[in-house]
């Protein structure tokens, strides 16, 4: 660094301090490393400070500093993302609100939590249930990821076929904008139509338009009742069939409707037989993991039971687990959920979240697979998702020979998805890593509109930069 530079750096650094206190400011190689780097690796960074505000009004500070040095700044979360959308600049400013995790109310009159944005998911849904309510999103970084993230990604996770993504649920919202203005709405209401909705706005933005601070989410009576079951299908049309029928028979109670491909329930229930035995035997082209919430006990568990019976007597379904007790309930669902371990031998993965009609689902999973074929021949390609919402994971590994960033990959797949008119980004976003193939999915107007969106609110382009909009 020049002599000119330092003496501007140590200039922030004095601000930044004189703004929240020097033991919530880090500098350089202070900064830890959950804040250098993304869940799957892939970017690195070193911001030139780490900064823990307390209050919205030191978040305003912090973005007014970062506004006069024309610093970016960069709100970094849980850090699951998987596609670089909180990963700071390198000499920016990461922004962390984990001191913010306070839970200000919960209303069980009007069914709203008030909370804090750096509040982690978990601790909101068990603060809640305490309460006797229900906070509907759940996602398996739960423990981790905090509720601004949740927000600023718009996350959807496993119950989104009934309650809907983080956007049905926040009803009040507070945000700090690029220039240290605050915005402040956390009413309880859900109905409110005067004027532009610019809360929707902010929501899936990925911190490019505004830093959340504090939201009101909606909550839900708790249910009484929970029925979990793994079952096996014999093709896609059954998988679909059953979806449509469990929706029916269970009246609306259908909460998860998971689907996991053949080779993915193999390699992860295989991968895990030092824990729990498989679950269910091998073999089968398609395994669902289904979830009912329900509200009457004598009756829920023996109707779940005989919906189950039927759809085997039909044919639909070839084979049923259904969880006995919490244990069995958190053994089925940690066959979906804890990847990691099964993935690790495999690295580098490529992780994707594409969406598009179920009706194009099964053509989709053919063409991609013989489109990495052809360019890696031998590639791994394991497919599960939220099939209920249309929304299919994919993890791809060509083997530990990859080379680059795997963007030819990226690039195969989102090719594939747009045969489909599908999206490439279903619930994760776009952050850096699909930013090259946005075009894929967006029109030339919706880019232009989102370009001008971007420029009207943070015409610097302080907040984020590098994520969502290429400017
Ligand atoms: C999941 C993450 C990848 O559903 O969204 O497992
Ligand atoms: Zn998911």
């Amino acid at each position: 660094m020049s002599d000119a530079s330092v003496i501007a750096s140590q200039r922030v650094q004095d601000e930044l301090v004189a703004a929240i206190g020097a033991q919530h400011i880090a500098a350089g190689e202070e900064i830890g490393e959950r804040y250098r780097v993304d869940i799957i690796g892939k970017y690195r960074t070193a911001p030139a400070f780490l900064a823990k505000p307390a209050t919205t009004g030191e978040v305003a500070a912090l973005v007014r500093i970062a506004a006069a040095h024309g610093l970016p700044i960069t709100t970094v979360g849980g850090q699951t993302g998987t596609c670089g959308g909180a990963v700071a600049q390198d000499g920016g400013i990461a922004l962390s609100l984990e001191r913010m995790n306070r839970i200000a109310e919960i209303d069980t009159t009007s069914m709203t939590l008030t909370v804090e944005a750096g509040c982690i998911l978990q601790i909101a849904q068990e603060a809640v249930e305490e309460q006797g309510a229900f906070l509907p999103l759940d996602l398996g970084s739960r423990g981790s990821a905090m509720i601004g993230g949740c927000i600023a990604a718009n996350s959807g996770g496993n119950r989104v076929l009934r309650w809907g993504m983080m956007r049905d649920m926040v009803v009040g919202l507070e945000v700090v904008l690029a220039d240290g203005s605050i915005v402040s709405s956390l009413t309880k209401m859900i109905k409110d139509n005067a004027g532009y909705h610019w809360k929707e706005l902010m929501i899936g933005s990925e911190g490019t338009l505004g830093v959340v601070t504090k939201a009101v989410l909606r909550l839900r009576p708790n249910p009484l009742t929970n029925q979990t079951a793994l079952v096996a299908l014999p093709s896609f049309d059954m998988v679909t069939r059953l979806l449509r029928d469990l929706e029916v028979r269970l009246s609306g109670q259908l909460s998860s409707f998971e689907v996991m491909w053949g080779a993915f329930f193999e390699l992860i229930s295989t991968a895990q037989l030092a824990q729990r035995p498989r679950p269910m035997a091998l073999g089968h082209p398609f395994y669902v993991l289904v979830e009912r919430l329900g509200g009457d006990p004598l009756v829920d568990g023996e109707q779940f039971e005989r919906v189950l019976a039927d759809q085997i007597e039909a044919g639909v379904i070839l084979d049923a687990v259904i969880a006995k007790s919490e244990k069995e309930r958190a053994a089925l669902w940690a066959v979906r959920e804890e990847l990691r371990g099964a993935f690790d031998p495999l690295q580098p993965c490529s992780v994707y979240d594409v969406s598009m009609g179920l009706i194009d689902m099964p053509q989709f999973v053919t063409r991609v697979e013989r489109n990495l074929e052809a360019a890696f021949p031998g590639a791994k390609l394991f497919f599960y998702g939220h099939a209920g919402d249309g929304n299919l994971h994919l993890v791809v590994s060509v083997g530990k020979e990859r080379t680059g960033d795997g963007s030819q990959i990226d690039r195969i797949v989102y090719e594939t998805v747009q045969t489909v008119n599908g999206s490439i980004a279903a619930e994760h976003g776009i952050g850096m890593s699909r930013l090259p193939f946005i075009g894929l999915t967006r029109s030339e107007a919706e880019l232009a509109l989102m370009a001008r969106l971007k420029q009207a609110l943070d015409p610097h382009g302080l907040l984020n930069p590098g994520k969502v909009v290429a400017l």
